[in-house]
């Protein structure tokens, strides 16, 4: 390897809390339980920028180590965990956090036990929790009852919650805020991201604000689980996007805290509009990102960049953590085909099935609808 590649790739390989420790709670000493997560990419999106008017960039968190934002948050927990002498770790779950505490537990040497919404977490993050040995309970009952129950079991035994009600998963977190702000030399004027249990928009906004950095906030929820939005808890939150299906957000007054000293808002976006900007990704710009994630960009084409030049769009997790919903909306078939040159040559070359037509570009959002 020549020393500029050696130089350029260096970042990747320190883990999150080496590369940020002046800014993190941990000590040179401390113990850490890393899988070498943050120093994610941010990729131009150049089908975006011309809908939008405006340069977006997309934020790749589904390159960390599990797939998911979750590992910024999960490396600082779980070694603090480790530092308090924990034997286990336990959180409730929509998938990913579910995910990345397994990973970090199994790493750690120590138990995990989550606690997931039954029938609603993706195929790839129960296949992933499993496969690190996590025990998974499957709750009759929604991510909200999920997590009071959690917190009501670590009341009264020596289990660590892994939740964003943790204060270590919001430090790890906001380091992604410290990325963008590096990678773009300050030159940031809104951020678009999903919010669910709204730790994440809490952690950017954290760490923007340390960094005395104030671009717009834009927090995107699912129509049908918008409890920021409505004003209220909503008792029986659905979407298509289950990451974010969430009625009762922890950090909820947190998130509109930084939606207002920002000057951003707290929006929803419909599960059609989630699912025609998650097809827009992978089909025009080839990310292909989960549900939730796209509940970003399904935002920005909706309301616009509000006058913003410079825009980052977090896609928070990867499309293959939830293949059910892309075969079940990639608007395409499968061609099944004789094994014979005619039949091929009619699959290959004949009308195209609609997956292969050109995505259908959406309407131009409103160029200064995002107030
Ligand atoms: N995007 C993805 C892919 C998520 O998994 C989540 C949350 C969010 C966005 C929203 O982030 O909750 O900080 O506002 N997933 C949690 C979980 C709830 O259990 O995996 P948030």
């Amino acid at each position: 390897m020549t020393d500029t590649l050696s130089l350029s790739s260096s970042r990747s390989h320190v883990p999150l809390i080496e590369r940020y420790r002046d800014r993190l709670p941990f000590a040179p000493e401390d113990p850490i339980v890393s899988l070498q997560e943050g120093s994610t990419p941010l990729l131009r999106a150049p089908v975006l920028s011309e809908l939008v008017g405006a340069s977006v960039r997309l934020k790749l968190e589904g390159a960390n180590p599990t797939g998911s934002f979750k590992d910024r948050g999960m490396t600082c927990a779980v070694s603090a965990a480790v530092r308090e002498g924990a034997k286990a770790v336990i959180c409730a779950s929509t998938g990913n956090t579910a995910g990345s505490a397994a990973a970090y537990a199994a790493r750690a040497g120590i138990t995990c036990a989550v606690i997931v919404p039954d029938g609603k977490i993706a195929e790839g993050k129960m296949a992933q929790t499993l496969i690190h040995g996590a025990r998974v309970i499957s709750l009759a009952g929604n991510f909200d009852q999920a997590l009071k129950l959690v917190r009501e079991l670590t009341e009264s035994h020596p289990i660590v919650l892994v939740n964003s009600i943790s204060e270590f998963r919001i430090e790890g977190q906001k380091t992604a805020a410290f990325e963008l702000h590096e990678d773009l030399d300050g030159e940031l004027d809104a951020l678009c991201i999903p919010v669910g249990n709204a730790g994440n928009i809490t952690s950017y906004w954290r760490g923007f604000c340390e960094l005395g950095a104030a671009p717009r906030m834009y927090g995107f929820q699912a129509a049908g689980a918008a409890p920021l939005v409505a004003g209220h808890p909503v008792e029986h939150p659905e979407t298509v996007a289950s990451a974010i299906r969430i009625g009762h957000p922890v950090r909820g007054e947190d998130a509109l805290a930084a939606a207002a000293e920002s000057g951003g808002a707290i929006r929803a976006v419909s599960d059609e509009e989630i699912l025609a900007a998650y097809r827009l990704l992978a089909s025009r710009e080839g990310m292909f990102c989960e549900p939730a994630s796209a509940a970003s960009v399904a935002g920005l084409l909706k309301y616009g960049a509000g006058g913003a030049r410079r825009v980052v769009c977090v896609l928070t997790g990867r499309g293959i953590k939830d293949p059910q919903t892309a075969i079940e909306h990639n608007g395409g078939s499968v061609i099944p085909c004789a094994a014979d040159i005619g039949a091929i040559e009619e699959a290959v070359l004949g009308p195209h099935p609609p997956g292969l037509q050109p995505a259908e570009a959406p309407a131009a959002p409103p160029s200064a609808a995002a107030r």
